[in-house]
């Protein structure tokens, strides 16, 4: 009996970290949709949360939070890790040099970012750029669900680990993840290389350009 409440908490303990302070009933715990705290509200609403929101440090440090923009519904999200500086000041996700190499990534498969809703895991700007630590990610990660139930993509594009792993449960190297199709309920996401690393490591663009025709194939098959 001690064992198996020793177990009960570590596994209280697992979705606590995730970000899910209530136990949620079994078929709702299998995968990142779980973490959607289900408070019905539009959009708008969860963006105006999302602006206010003082969950977790990050909040001392930002200019503002950024939800993130786009159509609702729409058929194809782009996740991201962070906000960086630029879209701090802007409020938008992806208007730095990132999101420059994004909108020529995007062009590359016929797509533009007025017809894609542009996220991140993490609403707010971890200073110096560093990666969002787990205590971030464990307060942003349900908005994130939220979106996803609202905006009702039948494609996701992960962009980078951070994006990956969270979306995908995972902690295979992103190395691994990209270059498939894995499904989230009945969403289908394609894990890629972060358009900053490309930036930083050009010869990973073969590899992401391959990542992109995957994610294209999905909406151009017959
Ligand atoms: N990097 C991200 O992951 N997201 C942004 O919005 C900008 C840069």
């Amino acid at each position: 009996m001690k064992n198996f409440i020793k177990l009960l908490e570590a596994y209280l303990e697992y979705w606590k970290l995730l970000g899910v302070d209530r136990l949620p009933a079994y078929p709702e715990l299998k995968n990142f949709l779980a973490l959607d705290p289900l408070v019905p509200e539009t959009l708008e609403e969860l963006e105006k949360k999302i602006k206010a929101c003082r969950k977790c440090p990050l909040h001392r440090t930002r200019t503002q939070a950024v939800p993130g923009e786009g159509p609702c519904p729409c058929q194809i999200m782009i996740v991201g890790e962070a906000p960086g500086r630029e879209e701090d000041l802007e409020g938008r996700p992806f208007v730095g040099q990132a999101g420059r190499l994004l909108e020529k990534m995007l062009a590359s498969i016929g797509l533009s970012r007025e017809k894609v809703y542009i996220t991140n895991v993490v609403k707010c700007r971890p200073p110096g750029n560093r990666t969002p630590d787990e205590e971030e990610m464990k307060a942003c990660r349900p908005y994130l669900a939220r979106q996803i139930r609202l905006v009702k993509p039948r494609f996701i594009l992960a962009l980078g680990a951070v994006a990956s792993h969270s979306l995908l449960l995972s902690r295979e190297p992103l190395s691994k993840l990209r270059g498939r199709i894995h499904q989230l309920e009945d969403i289908q996401v394609v894990s890629s290389y972060h358009p900053a690393y490309l930036l930083r490591n050009p010869r990973a663009k073969r590899a992401a350009w391959e990542d992109l025709q995957l994610f294209k194939s999905l909406w151009a098959s017959p």
